[in-house]
């Protein structure tokens, strides 16, 4: 196997939604099908002991987020798709990259800084209460993540450009100190890549709990889709798509051209029951297809546990003798 051209992680907390559809599962799966390139795609399971302790919900997200990936047309044959939890070498490159990692660069990240501030806000005595070590020290185990291929590039969303700089940062540390082993990776934001406005208009995501599930049933689907929050214009008065999350949702799926004749029929005034409507439509048509192939792997974890046993043997191909280089590097090594 060769090293990743591109590898991106997904955390195995929450229901795949319409938002990740768009903004990371579609571009994935084009990406994934060309056979000029090696990416890695895998579910960061150990990433998601810091965000919830209830196993069966680790499980379930684990098994709906491969589910859908599948159904979505991920070409596993072609990339390498894989559980981060299958490829030992990962934790024990984080414990060698811990040891390089200055902890000053860690009081830095984003999400600890956040936490300490939440504590500060709130009067509290120690800055660090409910801090644990696994959110203090997450940006070196997805730096291993992404070191452990030599991945060049990153998709990732903008909150995680930060954690790139400091795998950057670790691997030219590594390489200073030690030897010259990591491609210094790059990271890739996808400007193009929608993201959807959620049902109370602000950024469809799990925290906000403003999401819109994948692969609900088709009458769920079209329930959550009425929900969309809107303004009180009556439906004969001319209404501006850009402000509109219906509108959005609808751009994010239809060609430029099923766009535009949708944008006139607001400016004509539409009811916001018949856009809500013609959204729900749309959706459903393309999701179709999909929802039926993730019915059947939900139902048959078996066929999706076969697809990730082999992505793991295609990755443990780099990672194992890349992991024997670096612990050589090292002086972690057989005396003989
Ligand atoms: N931290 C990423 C997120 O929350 C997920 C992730 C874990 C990841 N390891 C990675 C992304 C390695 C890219 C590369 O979205």
């Amino acid at each position: 196997m060769k090293n990743a051209d591109f590898l991106t992680g997904i955390t195995t907390s929450g229901t795949p939604h319409l938002g990740n559809y768009v903004g990371a599962i579609r571009p994935a799966v084009e990406t994934s099908k060309d056979p000029a390139l090696t990416s890695y795609y895998f579910l960061a399971d150990y990433h998601s002991l810091i965000k919830n302790d209830d196993p069966k919900k680790r499980r379930q997200s684990a098994l709906e987020i491969a589910a859908a990936w599948i159904a979505l047309g991920l070409d596993y044959d072609n990339c390498v798709f894989y559980r981060q939890s299958d490829i030992p070498e990962i934790p024990e490159l984080t414990w060698i990259l811990t040891c390089l990692t200055a902890k000053g660069l860690m009081n830095r990240a984003h999400a600890y800084k956040a936490a300490v501030q939440e504590n500060e806000e709130q009067k509290q005595k120690d800055p660090d209460k409910g801090v644990t070590m696994g959110l203090f020290s997450y940006p070196v185990l997805m730096a291993a993540d992404i070191l452990m291929f030599n991945a060049r590039k990153v998709p990732v969303g903008k909150d995680q450009i930060q954690h790139l700089e400091m795998t950057r940062d670790i691997a030219a540390r590594f390489n200073h100190t030690y030897k010259k082993l990591f491609i210094l990776p790059e990271v890739v934001v996808d400007e193009t890549a929608s993201v959807l406005s959620g049902l109370d208009g602000r950024k469809m995501s799990k925290s906000y709990n403003n999401f819109i599930p994948l692969f609900d049933t088709e009458k769920r689907l079209r329930k959550m889709i009425m929900k969309i929050q809107t303004n009180s214009l009556p439906p004969e008065a001319p209404k501006d798509p850009e402000s509109c999350t219906i509108f959005s949702i609808y751009k994010a799926f239809a060609t430029a051209e099923e766009t535009n004749a949708l944008a006139a029929r607001y400016r004509e005034g539409i009811a916001w029951g018949t856009a809500k409507q013609e959204l729900f439509e749309y959706i459903n048509e393309i999701l179709k297809a999909p929802r039926k192939r993730y019915d059947e792997l939900i139902q048959n974890p078996g066929d999706i546990e076969a697809v990730l046993q082999k992505g793991a043997v295609k990755a443990r191909e780099f990672s194992v003798p890349f992991l024997d280089k670096i612990r050589k590097s090292i002086g972690i090594q057989s005396l003989v």
